[in-house]
């Protein structure tokens, strides 16, 4: 086989995953440059990138090694081999993949990767929550900052928090900052959520009224809802889970007509892999996700920047927080 054909197969396997999403000419064009490059710097780099499940279809399925909700991306981070970690998602996914992996280089393609719940709340707020609650245990969602973890009992995140919650055995917890997320689990489990007032951008713009709507237009179809949007909204949907939750319902069940009420990539990313399936496409963006592009990604195997790093009094604390969740 000679060199132009090696080449070539390798595109066209490369192309393969996203053919159902775009034509062969706009991927050439837009994507395969960044997409070639970016997986010859993971080989000199020795270099494994993790995606979320919100994270754009080209970067999902073309170029990540690992790929998952907040729990799994967590729960991986901790069996790597590589020396180099690349974290496609927002910046607390890339310090909770440095919690597990001191020794390595995580890089955070663009570090104003936020999380509208990550930043509702500081570590001093969450000193004076427990000092006015003195006993109560505070179980903080992943989407918070290593200083918030730092003053935490235990994490948890969408894909465990009712496991989490109930493994604690009491009657009531602090449960920050996502206060929908935290009334969702209060719904489910009965325990008394004490809440901070913490929302997600992307899944707090969701109404019942909208998703009724969407049921009158697409009779029939089966509605899927993240647990940070509020009660109201999860009270409407046939079923709540984390974005892996939905993947595997959506993965099994194989419904005719689906509306995933999320980030809209989740839809494009799942309508690669199921075929049979129709989405239906409420498009609500992350805006903090849309910040990794295929090209911050080359970018950063480039520069090797910018690299994660937890302040060293923080580390510890923190790391446990996660650590007493993964054993839960
Ligand atoms: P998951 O853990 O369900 O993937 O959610 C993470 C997130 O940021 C949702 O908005
Ligand atoms: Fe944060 Fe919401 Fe974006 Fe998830 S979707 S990263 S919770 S702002």
């Amino acid at each position: 086989m000679d060199q132009m054909t090696l080449v070539r197969d390798r595109s066209d396997a490369l192309y393969e995953p996203v053919s159902r999403l775009m034509t062969r000419e706009d991927w050439e064009r837009n994507f395969a440059d960044d997409i070639r490059a970016i997986l010859r710097l993971k080989r000199e780099r020795n270099a494994v990138i993790l995606a979320h499940n919100y994270q754009t279809p080209e970067i999902f399925h073309c170029i990540s090694d690992i790929r998952g909700d907040s729990l799994a991306l967590a729960r991986e981070a901790q069996n790597l081999d590589q020396q180099v970690i690349v974290m496609a998602g927002v910046h607390f996914m890339a310090e909770t993949a440095k919690l597990m992996n001191p020794q390595k280089t995580v890089l955070i393609p663009d570090s104003m990767a936020g999380c509208s719940l990550a930043e509702s709340i500081t570590a001093t707020n969450v000193r004076a929550f427990k000092a006015a609650y003195p006993g109560v245990p505070v179980v903080t969602y992943v989407n918070s900052s290593v200083a918030v973890k730092a003053e935490t009992d235990i994490c948890c995140t969408s894909g465990n928090a009712k496991k989490v919650v109930e493994s604690l055995g009491v009657p009531r917890v602090i449960m920050i900052p996502d206060e929908f997320l935290a009334k969702n689990i209060q719904n489910e489990t009965g325990i008394e959520m004490l809440t901070w007032p913490g929302h997600c951008e992307v899944h707090e713009r969701f109404t019942p009224l909208e998703i009724r709507q969407y049921r009158r237009m697409h009779p029939g179809v089966v509605v899927l809802a993240h647990p940070e949007c509020p009660p109201e909204v999860v009270a409407e949907a046939d079923y709540a889970g984390s974005t892996a939750g939905m993947m595997e319902f959506v993965a099994v069940k194989q419904p005719q007509k689906v509306l995933l009420v999320t980030e809209c990539s989740m839809s494009d990313n799942l309508a690669a892999l199921n075929p049979a399936v129709e989405f239906v496409r409420p498009c609500n963006l992350c805006p903090h996700m849309k910040r990794i592009t295929l090209a911050s990604i080359r970018r950063a195997l480039e520069t090797m920047e910018e690299e994660v790093t937890i302040p060293d009094e923080l580390f510890a604390p923190a790391r446990r927080a996660v650590e007493r969740m993964l054993a839960v």
